[in-house]
C-alpha cells in the first residue's frame, strides 16, 4: 500500500491548479443514464472515485469513451457517456460498497427503465449515513420502493409522476436523486428544503442543457416540469471548492502565499470569512484566489459546519489541522455527520491538543507540531494529516494513501510545485 512521506516546515509558495469537482462529476456522470444520446463531460478530475462510478455505469450499459490525453496526469479529462440502452438495472454490493455515491444511479434508472435494484452502501467511517430520504423522495414520485436482502428495489413500470417532496433535513444526495428522477416524471415536481450546494447547481445546469425544465437552481426550492425525454449535451464540471479550500488551508498552515487557479470565491464565502477572522488573507485574482497568511501565526476561531452556504463539513478536518497551530483556542462543531472526528487521535500524535465533547471539539493551539507516522480512515481526515505534516517539524509518514487518491488529483505534484517536500513511497 502506498504511503506519503512529508518533510515539514516549508512555506508553500506558487500556484496550484484546482481540478474539476469530484462531487459534481459523479452526479453528472450518473445523469448519463437519463438519455440515449451522448453526454460529453469536460474538466473531469482523474480520481479513483470516477473510475469506480464508470464501472458501475458500464454494467448498466453505458458506453464510456475517454478523450483526455493519456499520460501527463490528464487522462480522463473528457469523458463521453452513452446509455443507448439500459442493459442492467442492478448495482451490486461489490461496486456500491466502494463508494456511497453509487446510490445516485437509483433515481435515473427508475425514471428511465422503470426499475432499479441498488445495494445499500453499507457502513461508512463518518457515521451511519442512511438513504431513507432518497427512498422517501422516489416514493413520493410514485415509485414502489422497498428494502430486500440488502438492496433497495424501486419500481415504476408506468413511469413516475410529479409531486411535492419536502425534505426534513438538507441532503445533497437525496436532492440529486429526486431531481434527476423528476426530469422524466409526468407533470410538476417541487423539492422543498433542497440542498443548494454548488455541485447540485452544476448537476441542474447539466440537466437543463440536456433539455430538462428546472427552476430555482441555487435556492432551497427546485421546481421541475417533467419532459418525455432528455437529449445529449456538453458540460464542463465546476472547479472543486473542497480541493481549493484544502489548499487554502495548506497555504495558511505553512505561512505561505499561493494562487489557486480556477477557485471561485462565491463557492467559498463562509471559508473565506472564517480564514479572514483567523488572519489569513484571501483575495480574488483574474485566475482564481490568492491565499496568504499575514502574521506569524493564525488566530483561533470557532466554526460550525452547516449546509451550503455555511462552512462545509468536508473542510472541517483540514480546518482543525490549521487550528491546532493557532494562537488561542477554537471550538469546532460538526452538525452534518456524527462521528466525523476520527482525525483527532492522529492529529494528537503529532502534538495537537484536542478535546472532543459530543459534536464539538475544543482545539487549543500549539506553537508547533512534530512529524509522526499516521493514518486515517476517510478522505478528508487523511488530507488533514497531510496539512499537519506540512507544518510539523521533521518527517511524517501518512499511511493509507488510497483515501487521498479517491479525492485529490496529483496531490504530491501540486504541493511539490509550491516547494513542499512530499514524496510517494510505493
Ligand atoms: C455529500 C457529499 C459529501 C458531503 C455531504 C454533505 C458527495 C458524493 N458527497 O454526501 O462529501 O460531506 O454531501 O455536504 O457529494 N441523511 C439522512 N437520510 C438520507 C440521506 C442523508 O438522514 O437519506 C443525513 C446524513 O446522515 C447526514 C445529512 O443527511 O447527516 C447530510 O447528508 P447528505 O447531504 O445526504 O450527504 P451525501 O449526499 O451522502
Amino acid at each position: 500500500m502506498d504511503k506519503i512521506k512529508i518533510h515539514g516546515g516549508r512555506r508553500l509558495e506558487g500556484e496550484i491548479p484546482i481540478s474539476g469537482a469530484k462531487n459534481a462529476a459523479l452526479k453528472v456522470m450518473a445523469a448519463s443514464l437519463l438519455t440515449a444520446d451522448t453526454l460529453r463531460l469536460s474538466n473531469l478530475p482523474h480520481l479513483v472515485d470516477i473510475t469506480t462510478l464508470a464501472n458501475v455505469l458500464a454494467q448498466h450499459g453505458v458506453q464510456i469513451r475517454m478523450n483526455g490525453a493519456v499520460g501527463g496526469g490528464h487522462a480522463g479529462r473528457v469523458l463521453e457517456l452513452t446509455a443507448a440502452e439500459i442493459t442492467g438495472t442492478r448495482a451490486p454490493y461489490d461496486l456500491v460498497r466502494k463508494m456511497r455515491a453509487s446510490v445516485l444511479v437509483l433515481g435515473p434508472l427508475v425514471a428511465r427503465a422503470g426499475h432499479a435494484e441498488v445495494s445499500l452502501p453499507g457502513g461508512c467511517a463518518i457515521g451511519t449515513r442512511p438513504v431513507d430520504l432518497h427512498m422517501k423522495g422516489l416514493r413520493a414520485l410514485g415509485a414502489d420502493v422497498e428494502l430486500r436482502e440488502g438492496y433497495i428495489h424501486a419500481d415504476a413500470p408506468n413511469g413516475l409522476r410529479g409531486a411535492e417532496v419536502v425534505f426534513p433535513v438538507v441532503s445533497v444526495g437525496a436532492t440529486e436523486n429526486v431531481l434527476m428522477a423528476a426530469t422524466l416524471a409526468e407533470g410538476e415536481t417541487r423539492i422543498v428544503n433542497a440542498a443548494h450546494e454548488p455541485e447540485v447547481g452544476d448537476l441542474a445546469q447539466c440537466l437543463i442543457s440536456m433539455g430538462a425544465k428546472i427552476e430555482g437552481v441555487g435556492t432551497d426550492t427546485l421546481t421541475i416540469q417533467g419532459v418525455p425525454r432528455l437529449g445529449g449535451a456538453e458540460h464542463t464540471i465546476i472547479a472543486d471548492r473542497i480541493e481549493a479550500g484544502t489548499y487554502a488551508m495548506a497555504a495558511a498552515i505553512t505561512g505561505g502565499d499561493v494562487e489557486l487557479i480556477g477557485a471561485r470565491a462565491e463557492h467559498l464565502s463562509s471559508v473565506i470569512e472564517v480564514l479572514g477572522r483567523a488572519g489569513v488573507t484571501v483575495s480574488e485574482t483574474e485566475r482564481g484566489l490568492r491565499v496568504a497568511r499575514a502574521g506569524d501565526r493564525v488566530q483561533g476561531v470557532d466554526v460550525m459546519t452547516e449546509p451550503f452556504p455555511g462552512f462545509p463539513t468536508d473542510l472541517q478536518a483540514q480546518f482543525m489541522a490549521l487550528m491546532s497551530v493557532a494562537e488561542g483556542a477554537s471550538m469546532i462543531t460538526e452538525t452534518i455527520f456524527e462521528n466525523r472526528f476520527m482525525h483527532v487521535p492522529e492529529l494528537s500524535r503529532m502534538g495537537a491538543d484536542v478535546n472532543v465533547h459530543g459534536a464539538s471539539a475544543m482545539v487549543r493551539g500549539q506553537a508547533g507540531l512534530t512529524g509522526a507516522e499516521v493514518m486515517a480512515t476517510d478522505l478528508r481526515a487523511s488530507v488533514s494529516l497531510v496539512l499537519a505534516a506540512l507544518a510539523a517539524e521533521g518527517e511524517s509518514i501518512v499511511n493509507r494513501v488510497y483515501h487521498l487518491d479517491r479525492g485529490y488529483e496529483d496531490l504530491e505534484a501540486k504541493l511539490s510545485a509550491c516547494g513542499a517536500r512530499v514524496e510517494r513511497i510505493k
